[in-house]
């Protein structure tokens, strides 16, 4: 081979690599504005990584053809010592602000008087992004330069940062290119992305984000640009800054036109950018913005209007630093800063106590704010909320507003930490919280006011009391108008007083009354379970009844007795145990045994000695006739307790074939083993 064919060889397989890395990035280009612009993916993300991969390593082979344009260099790079400072070719202007109808039709009034006209003007519509405005700047079709709006002169060159996003073009789209092009447009985060983000952080103990656009703008300003590519920003075009002046396709044409020619390029624009006639176009489209406004996967601060006639626009032209031909109709803001004056405790219907700051008053999204939930102890600990402290408060949509977090640069010195209060603010019993609950409660159950409601729908429900007629409604208005403070002031009632409630026919009231004196009848287990106990089901109160067989048995059963109970764990007997230590629920029982209510009480199979009662059993092995489970009823009904494992508290092992270490264990403690026949004979004896 001679040494020029030799040579021509390599630039051919240089050649080659050289096509397939262009090939490479087209492809990967296109899929990836398919996947994050269109929403449309073209291939799975295995057969993405696997192109990717092999771009990387074609240009790890031939660094020297590594372009601004690769999808490999979203990656991000070496952290920035600061940011540039990039002079904007076109100033970025801002948009002026309407808050009213009145505002929006004075802005058309002017249009119209600026333009002559009388006709309604055609106008573009679009969202407010609630983001940062970025100036992206093509040469040849490729981005060379990203940056912020700054003073709308001079901004921050974010370059390496923007090219991590992957909804931005690195290479614009399409054959026909201007050889300048800016895009301008806004950076911001989804809010799922946004509570993804925030969930790290916390899982890094690191610094949390109060919203969207403040998790947007510190990626978007991160020196770091490795960082910024671990953040999910996205991007939406709306306009254009400079425009080489060979490019035909920006000149004399619409505002629509110009944003679906950004489309074209591979740009992200948000909806199909309607035009609209007149103010009531314009008031029509905020309306309709503005209750889908939760349900886009965005923040929004409003809607902005924009003649769409470019024609027209260079007519307006601007007025001092903005365009005459556009304004920004701002939706209520959601979100406002204010002081913690304090924080109190809230008991809700089922007992849970939510710690609530009581704010100075404070217009969220067009209502006064003076009380934001704080949910829970864990939340107000997480967000370090001080009593004292400049919090940001949100309201979306109907839910109740919220605290984000505070402002802690803000914080005075004599700032107070909330503590949890361990007895109930309204009724005074004890505040408790479950291990492993988020939630404190209040253990009043019935005797606390907030829960009263609560307790008397459940005590009247048909598996309890069952007081036929006494719905939600009617329970409600008599605790409103203080007829009923607690369940036993039920069978105080009399038919008048009823008959005085509203809505309440003299024939309904007899109704209820009726079925307030036949609940009087009742069994033991309902009445357990009419009482509410926390943790006290149908079936728990059940088995009380039948294991007690008295109440006074059940209130006089301590946390050991009530271990043995089947089904009643350490939480159902501690709760059980809580609730009779309060002297006030004693009370309401005296009180509805004086006011009539009886039951039988239960027949408790009369415990006859057996050999077994009240011995430790183990059971080892297979048995020759009996099954485990058999063996067990068998000898938990001669009153043995049945354990797992043996120790020197056992009485007896039984053991059947193949008894493994438990028989071993109970042999070196000198446990008494027997065998299935001795037991069986001991149980018949
Ligand atoms: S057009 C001449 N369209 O609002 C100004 N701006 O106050 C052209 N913004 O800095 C801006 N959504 O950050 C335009 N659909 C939209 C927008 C929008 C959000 C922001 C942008 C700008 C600010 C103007």
């Amino acid at each position: 081979m001679s040494q020029h064919d030799l040579f021509s060889q390599i630039d051919l397989a240089h050649r080659t690599d050289e096509q397939r890395i262009a090939q490479l990035r087209a492809e990967l280009n296109a899929h990836n504005t398919a996947y994050y612009v269109n929403d449309a993916p073209s291939i799975t993300d295995a057969e993405y990584d696997a192109l990717f991969r092999e771009l990387q390593a074609l240009e790890q082979q031939h660094p020297k053809w590594i372009t601004l344009d690769s999808p490999t260099q979203r990656v991000g790079g070496a952290p920035l010592p600061q940011f540039d400072k990039v002079r904007h070719a076109v100033p970025m202007l801002s948009l002026a602000n309407a808050f009213s109808v009145g505002e929006v039709q004075a802005f058309d009034a002017r249009v119209r008087e600026g333009l002559g006209l009388v006709n309604p003007i055609e106008y573009a519509v679009e969202v407010k992004f609630d983001g940062l405005a970025i100036n992206l700047r093509y040469e040849q079709g490729v981005l060379v330069q990203a940056a912020t709006r700054g003073d709308g002169e001079t901004g921050e060159d974010v370059t390496a940062n923007v090219r991590t996003i992957r909804s931005i073009p690195l290479r614009l789209l399409g054959e026909q290119v201007p050889e300048v092009l800016e895009v301008r447009g806004e950076v911001l985060m989804k809010r799922a992305d946004f509570e993804h983000l925030n969930q790290t952080q916390m899982e890094k103990g690191e610094k949390l984000f109060a919203n969207p656009r403040n998790a947007a703008a510190g990626s978007l300003r991160q020196l770091d640009s490795r960082i910024t590519a671990l953040r999910q920003l996205s991007f939406f075009a709306y306009g254009v800054g400079e425009v080489s002046d060979s490019a035909q396709v920006f000149s004399q044409i619409s505002f629509t036109r110009v944003v679906a020619q950004l489309r074209g390029y591979g740009f992200p624009v948000f909806t199909a950018n309607p035009v609209v006639k007149g103010v009531d176009g314009l008031i029509e489209f905020y309306e309709q913005t503005g209750r889908a406004r939760e349900t886009l996967p965005f923040d929004i601060d409003g809607v902005v209007y924009k003649v769409n006639d470019t024609t027209q626009q260079e007519i307006l032209g601007f007025v001092s630093r903005s365009p005459r031909w556009a304004i920004a109709h701002k939706f209520p803001a959601q979100e406002m800063s204010t002081t913690v004056l304090e924080i109190d405790v809230q008991v809700g219907r089922t007992g849970a106590v939510t710690p609530v700051a009581r704010l100075a008053p404070v217009e969220v999204g067009g209502v006064v704010v003076t009380n934001a939930t704080l949910h829970n102890a864990d939340e107000v600990a997480r967000k370090d909320v001080r009593i004292g402290d400049t919090v940001i408060v949100r309201r979306a949509g109907d839910v109740i507003p919220e605290v984000v977090m505070s402002i802690v640069e803000k914080r005075p010195l004599d700032a107070r930490v909330f503590v949890m209060p361990n007895v109930c603010p309204e009724c005074g019993s004890s505040i408790e919280r479950e291990d492993g609950e988020a939630v404190s409660r209040c253990t009043g159950g019935m005797i606390c006011p907030a829960q009263l409601k609560q307790s008397l729908m459940h005590f009247a429900s048909r598996k309890a009391m069952n007081i036929d007629g006494l719905g939600d409604k009617l329970i409600e208005q008599m605790v409103d108008v203080g007829l009923i403070k607690t369940p036993d002031d039920l069978y105080r009632l009399s038919t008048a007083q009823l008959a005085g409630l509203e809505r309440m026919a003299e024939k309904s009231a007899q109704n209820v009354y009726d079925a307030i004196q036949a609940s009087k009848s009742t069994t033991l287990a309902r009445l357990i379970y009419a009482l509410g106990i926390r943790h006290v089901g149908e079936a728990t109160a059940k088995t009380l009844a039948k294991t007690y067989g008295t109440l006074d048995a059940v209130m006089n059963a301590n946390l050991d007795d009530l271990h043995t109970v089947d089904d009643v764990g350490p939480v159902v007997a501690h709760s059980i145990v809580t609730f009779w230590a309060d002297a006030r629920h004693q009370d309401v029982i005296k009180h509805l045994v004086e006011l009539g209510v009886y039951w039988d009480d239960v027949a408790v199979a009369e415990k006859i000695a057996t050999p077994f009662t009240d011995k430790t059993v183990v059971l080892t092995g297979t048995l020759p006739t009996l099954g485990r489970e058999e063996a067990k009823a068998l000898l938990e009904q001669a009153g043995a307790k049945v354990a797992g494992s043996v120790s020197k508290k056992t009485d007896y092992v039984i053991a059947g074939a193949e008894a493994g270490s438990k028989l071993e264990k109970a042999q070196q403690l000198g446990v008494a083993v027997i065998d299935e026949a001795q037991m069986l004979a001991m149980l018949n004896s």
